[in-house]
């Protein structure tokens, strides 16, 4: 049987958090670091996955019902893309890399995505990058139980090195972005965390109480801020509603070549984030502020889902 292997990058977001699940604005780029899945079709009805970074085999039915249940917990998400696949043959296959796990970099999507192009090779079949993408959010949600938005699995599924993806997310539709080569884009790990579990879904829910009374926050007038007498809403709100408008802001400031402007787009972002969104910590505060402390750093933020992850910053080549 011929071996197939496939690799997805892990991602960072440049601007735009939490903003992907009320379908509005994201900025996104992939990185270097990626996941590989390496294997072949073997006889039998049983897929087999192994990881580099685990002792412990993943093995499951091609028919997988529950893929939320499975142990290791990794192999939850090659799982959940396999039942999203549907006919699926037995397989086996091997996990490695070089992005770090629970960092804020999306090793999950970025497993998602390969493995959805681990099956669309041995099977031959047809599936469109922005269909993977959704089945990949899908399958995030089954596997981790995080009530995630389309940004990472989209990103990862259609991305160009060099390149920002601006991503609608309403339709999906998106736009590789170069990156200037005067500027280079900086990650820094902060600390390790997981979304399981986290305030990421508390988030999740403001926005949909937000949006039941004032309708979609991607349409929404920064005047209805007003409206909205509950003080935390209120801030959730405020977020949302500037950091889409940063994001078309960052666009402009890119194609002018205005990346001081950029960058203090992407230090506004963090200050959202951080009072009105809550999703930073003491700890990202203050990598941020190291950041922008260091020579021909024009901007920096949290950046992901955030309570711990990595930052982002951009710099200026010297
Ligand atoms: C995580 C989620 C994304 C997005 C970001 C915050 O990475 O997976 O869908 O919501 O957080 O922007």
């Amino acid at each position: 049987m011929t071996v197939v292997r496939v690799a997805a990058p892990g991602r960072v977001n440049l601007i735009g958090d939490h903003t992907d699940y009320t379908n509005g604005f994201v900025l996104p780029m992939i990185l270097e670091r990626r996941t590989v899945v390496e294997g072949e079709i073997i006889p039998g009805d049983m897929i087999r996955i192994e990881s580099a970074d685990d002792p412990d085999i993943c093995v499951f039915p091609a028919t997988v019902a529950s893929p939320g249940r499975l142990n290791p917990a990794w192999g939850r998400y090659v799982a959940a893309m396999v039942r999203e696949a549907g006919e699926v043959p037995a397989f086996r296959a091997r996990v490695t890399t070089d992005l770090p796990i629970a960092s804020g970099l999306s090793s999950s999507a970025a497993l998602e995505i390969a493995t959805g192009r681990f099956i669309r090779e041995i099977t031959g079949r047809e599936w469109d990058d922005v269909a993977m993408a959704e089945a990949a959010r899908r399958a995030e949600h089954v596997a981790s139980g995080v009530p995630c938005g389309i940004m990472d699995q989209l990103c990862i599924a259609v991305g160009r090195h060099d390149h920002a993806t601006f991503i609608d997310c309403r339709d999906l539709s998106f736009r590789h972005v170069p990156i200037p080569e005067t500027l280079e884009v900086v990650v820094r790990f902060v600390a390790r965390r997981t979304l399981v579990g986290s305030e990421y879904a508390d988030r999740v829910a403001d926005c949909r109480a937000i949006e039941a009374l004032i309708g979609p926050l991607r349409e929404a007038d920064p005047a209805a801020l007003e409206s909205i007498v509950d003080e935390r809403l209120r801030r959730r709100a405020r977020h949302v509603i500037t950091e889409n408008l940063r994001v078309l802001a960052s666009l402009e400031a890119l194609s002018e070549g205005d990346l001081d402007g950029f960058g203090r787009l992407m230090v506004d972002s963090h200050r959202s984030l951080a009072r009105d969104f809550e999703t930073s910590n003491p700890r990202m505060d203050a990598a941020v502020e190291e950041l922008m402390d260091e020579p021909g750093v024009l901007g920096a933020r949290m950046t992901g889902g955030g309570f711990g992850g990595c930052v982002v910053a951009i710099r200026r080549r010297l």
